[in-house]
């Protein structure tokens, strides 16, 4: 497929998946919205109709809660919806005074992108009226979602905001959290799954882990989604690389926009988070001999096993320093095998937990690509980011708009297609924001 095809056919997808005022990820397996996934699809929008990136934008920060909390999913009545599970009632929100009485949604977040979409929306549109009035009214939106992250994920004050919860990472079966699943017990839940109706089961995640991951959910039930009672108790408190990365990314982008928002007041604010976010993100996240950030976990106070692509995330931060982006350089080399496999594998491919197929133990993903084709580019770093662009690419061409993706070069020419679900939103979101982008 060639370049203006591949574009074409992106744009069709996104519009194909488009309900009203949202998009879902991939029809069959995630028939909501998702929250990172919405500022993912925002940005490909905004390139050829920004009206969609805005309703996209607009429709995430209308279930947002009262204390500035943005859910991870908002379930949005659709045909394709019936019987989704965890569902709302599993989640069960009202239990928490915060929650939006007007949406259905989940109790835990998702990476806080939304400000730097905030800023490619106001470059795509700056000099038209709607779009400045979009950005007046967003700007304090995503500045309370902020407030909120420092206020209540940051116990001890670090600059560092924790995840509560594997999914709030975007990242669910990442074998980072495996010693976390095996430092408690978890009933096993009976229901029915979906993804395997529709994805290999090798694709997937185990079922034992979904008794984990929904045993959280319950713990925070139980706790009326208290945020100081879950500090206190939960056995899952992790400051994660990518999340933080992308707070950092957002303030800085809130900063720039501020005096145009009419928000000028809030810069000194979102540079005084900033400094001291980035600051945390290097003495306390950056791994000098793995060369690499790592998952700190708050509660057995250690990093986690294990190196993954979320630990490039800094780069999109600009937090590195030359020192440490030149490790972080040799890191990547490695996570390619020399080149052997596309950039770039979701999990340390010399790790024994590395797994091809397996969603985020080890696939391609093409939001973390892109993420870091973004920070490479944060450091002038032309070639590097050339090769990540070309990998991403290569891999939508040959293989479809799916999911995630085979990172072994030969045995991806073995497959017909790539991995997880079809004509997946982001996939082709991205593809738009990369073609469009001529470096
Ligand atoms: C999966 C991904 C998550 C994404 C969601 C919807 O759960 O791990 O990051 O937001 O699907 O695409």
């Amino acid at each position: 497929m060639d370049d203006k095809r591949l574009l074409e056919k992106a744009k069709e997808i996104l519009l194909k998946n488009r309900r009203k005022g949202y998009t879902l990820p991939s029809a069959h397996i995630y028939p909501f919205q998702w929250k990172w996934d919405s500022g993912f699809i925002a940005l490909g929008y905004s390139h050829f109709n920004v009206d969609l990136a805005m309703q996209e934008m607009r429709m995430l920060f209308s279930a947002q809660w009262a204390n500035g909390f943005v859910p991870h999913i908002i379930f949005h009545a659709s045909t394709e919806a019936k019987s989704y599970f965890p569902d709302a009632k599993f989640y069960g929100a009202s239990l928490s005074e915060d929650a939006n009485p007007n949406f259905e949604t989940t109790t835990i977040t998702q990476p806080p992108i939304e400000g730097w979409v905030l800023e490619r929306i106001y470059n795509a549109g700056h000099d038209l009226p709607e779009v400045v009035k979009f950005v007046k009214e967003l700007f304090p939106k995503i500045l309370a979602q902020h407030e909120y992250l420092y206020k209540f994920r940051d116990p001890h004050n670090e600059g560092l905001v924790y995840i509560q919860h594997n999914w709030e990472s975007g990242t669910d079966n990442s074998p980072v959290w495996d010693e976390i699943w095996k430092s408690f017990d978890a009933p096993s839940y009976d229901f029915n799954r979906k993804d395997t109706k529709h994805v290999q089961e090798s694709q997937r995640p185990h079922q034992r882990e979904y008794d984990y991951y929904l045993y959280l959910i319950d713990l925070f039930k139980e706790l009326k989604y208290c945020d100081q009672d879950i500090a206190d108790k939960s056995p899952f408190l992790v400051q994660d690389p990518l999340f933080n990365s992308m707070l950092i990314a957002s303030n800085n982008s809130l900063a720039r926009l501020a005096e145009f928002a009419g928000y000028p007041e809030d810069i000194i604010r979102l540079k005084h988070w900033n400094n001291k976010s980035i600051r945390a993100l290097n003495d306390k996240l950056f791994d000098e001999e793995a060369g690499v950030y790592r998952h700190y976990d708050l509660r057995r106070k250690k990093w986690l096993d294990g190196l993954t692509s979320s630990g490039f995330a800094p780069l999109f931060a600009g937090a590195p320093s030359p020192e440490m982006l030149k490790k972080m350089l040799a890191t990547l080399e490695r996570f390619s095998k020399n080149g052997q496999f596309y950039l770039c594998p979701s999990f340390d491919p010399e790790d024994s937990n590395f797994e091809s197929q397996r969603y985020w133990r080890g696939p391609v993903w093409l939001n973390m690509n892109w993420l870091i084709y973004e920070g490479l580019k944060v450091y002038g770093l032309k070639d590097w980011a050339k090769r990540m662009k070309e990998d991403s690419l290569q891999l939508v061409r040959d293989q479809g708009f799916y999911e995630y993706f085979e990172p072994d070069k030969e045995n991806s020419k073995m497959l017909e297609k790539a991995y997880g679900g079809e004509d997946f939103s982001w996939t082709a979101s991205l593809i738009i924001d990369l073609l469009n982008d001529n470096l």
